[in-house]
């Protein structure tokens, strides 16, 4: 790809159906979009045109690739006018790998950009934002948790991410959003699974990297034999990694294949150990956020509900304020870590924890009324079953913690509907170089 720096006219150039268009913005998925008017003399009925590694403003030269209703998908071939926002990626894998989305813009402009898209989607939603103290960056935190693929060939094996719309495993070379040490397991379980798995083994890899190791769970397409799985537990015996866990496709149940001692986190002096795969919050910055907001807020609360709740990330901390919290989440072995974790430092009975889908089977609203508090952090679908019985209900406040600003403002507006203001909204920026945001918001009910 070169740069030139003259503008060219917009519209398809005449030879090889290549287009050059302007980008006027960047999409949820982080390409850059630019807008064409359908022309009789080209083969393709289409207005927008997306390319990765593009920025508003900048004049490209582009390959279609892939269409997909009126949106064609290309590649950029060539940059015209490059954006005065543009700067070199730092990690050499950046241009092939679909983990990172916006490397290749400065670091202010793509926190200028993350804040501003968020806040553009709350006033075209007429969703008023109090107190709002600009996007909280992470200041180079490091992400503690991801989900590589693998796959064994003849050949070779292959850990890294898929290469954007594509099953292409593109190896990391300079990384820079993971932290060192969850690297070192990637790399440590890499060299087990090449010595160990048979050929044609293709598997995920979640690993999560808790303060005291790496926790990995290999969910694999075909059954590993007890052989392999040996194999692995006697290898692993002389590595750093704390437990190793195996699941299929489709099953729920894992099947723990090596553990040297459970892996576990601290929350508010409650030693919890989740269970293999279990959800934590990408970077230690963001965690200690949401926590210390929720505390602040909520420390003088006599009984809170905690929703989504996971193994207790966001309320144990409140069990030392002698505040009564029930947990629900649908993950039994989340909800188990925690209250095994209570028991063993609890000098009151405060922590009640429920089993529950709360989408096919929200709490009603009359149960909501026992709370003078309520925590809500769930899947990036949002809640809205759970967050009309909200709506209904008296509990006087509501924190909603969501990792997509859309679930988030469908379920605010339910919330605003139904008496509810929104007092304090912070974002944060958990996800380095993507298009992902953490948001933090309260509300009031009037
Ligand atoms: C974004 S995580 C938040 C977990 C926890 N609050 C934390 O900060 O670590 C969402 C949680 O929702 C739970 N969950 C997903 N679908 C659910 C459902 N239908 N009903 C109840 N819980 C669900 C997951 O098990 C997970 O623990």
């Amino acid at each position: 790809m070169k740069i030139k720096s003259q503008v060219k006219e917009l519209t398809f150039s005449n030879k090889k159906l290549d287009l050059q268009i302007k980008i006027q913005r960047i999409s949820k998925k982080g390409n850059g979009v630019g807008f064409l008017t359908p022309q009789k003399s080209t083969p393709f009925d289409i207005n927008e045109v997306h390319v990765p590694n593009t920025l508003p403003g900048e004049v490209v030269r582009v390959k279609p690739k892939e269409k997909l209703g009126k949106k064609v998908f290309g590649d950029l071939i060539e940059i015209i006018l490059p954006s005065p926002h543009r700067q070199p990626p730092k990690c050499n894998s950046y241009l092939n790998c679909g983990g990172c989305q916006i490397q290749h813009m400065n670091y202010n402009s793509y926190l200028e950009w993350k804040k501003e898209s968020t806040l553009e989607l709350f006033q075209k939603s007429n969703i008023e934002i109090p107190n709002f103290v600009g996007l909280i960056a992470s200041e180079g935190q490091k992400r503690r948790r991801a989900s590589f693929k693998f796959k064994r060939t003849k050949e070779r094996s292959y850990i890294g991410f898929h290469k954007s719309r594509t099953n292409q495993i593109i190896q990391l070379n300079g990384c820079v959003v993971l932290s060192a040490d969850l690297l070192y397991t990637k790399q440590e379980i890499f060299e087990g699974l090449d010595k160990i798995v048979p050929n044609g083994t293709e598997m995920v890899i979640q690993v999560n990297q808790y303060e005291t190791g790496g926790d990995i769970l290999l969910t694999s397409d075909r059954e590993l034999s007890n052989k392999t799985q040996s194999g692995l537990a006697s290898w692993a015996s002389n590595t750093k990694i704390k437990r190793i866990s195996l699941g299929y496709k489709g099953e729920s149940e894992k099947r723990l294949i090596y553990q040297d001692s459970p892996p576990s986190i601290t929350w508010g002096g409650i030693e919890i150990s989740p269970p293999p795969g279990s959800f934590l919050q990408p970077t230690i910055f963001g965690e200690e956020i949401l926590q210390n907001q929720i505390f602040s807020a909520y420390k003088n609360k006599r009984h809170c509900l905690d929703l989504f709740s996971g193994a207790g990330t966001l309320s144990a901390n409140l069990l030392t304020q002698k505040v009564r919290i029930t947990a629900c989440d649908n993950h039994r072995d989340c909800l188990n870590a925690f209250r095994l974790g209570y028991q063993k430092v609890k000098q009151n009975n405060l922590l009640k924890t429920e089993i529950r889908n709360l989408v096919t089977a929200p709490l009603i609203s009359d149960f909501l009324n026992n709370f003078d508090g309520i925590i809500l952090d769930p899947p990036r679908s949002g809640a809205n079953a759970q967050i009309k019985q909200i709506a209904k209900s008296i509990c006087p406040s509501v924190i909603y913690v969501s990792c997509n600003a859309i679930s988030f403002i469908n379920d605010a507006k339910i919330l605003i509907e139904g008496g509810y203001r929104l007092k304090d909204f912070k974002i944060l920026d958990q996800f380095s170089w993507t298009t992902h945001i953490e948001i933090i918001g309260t509300f009031q009910k009037e």
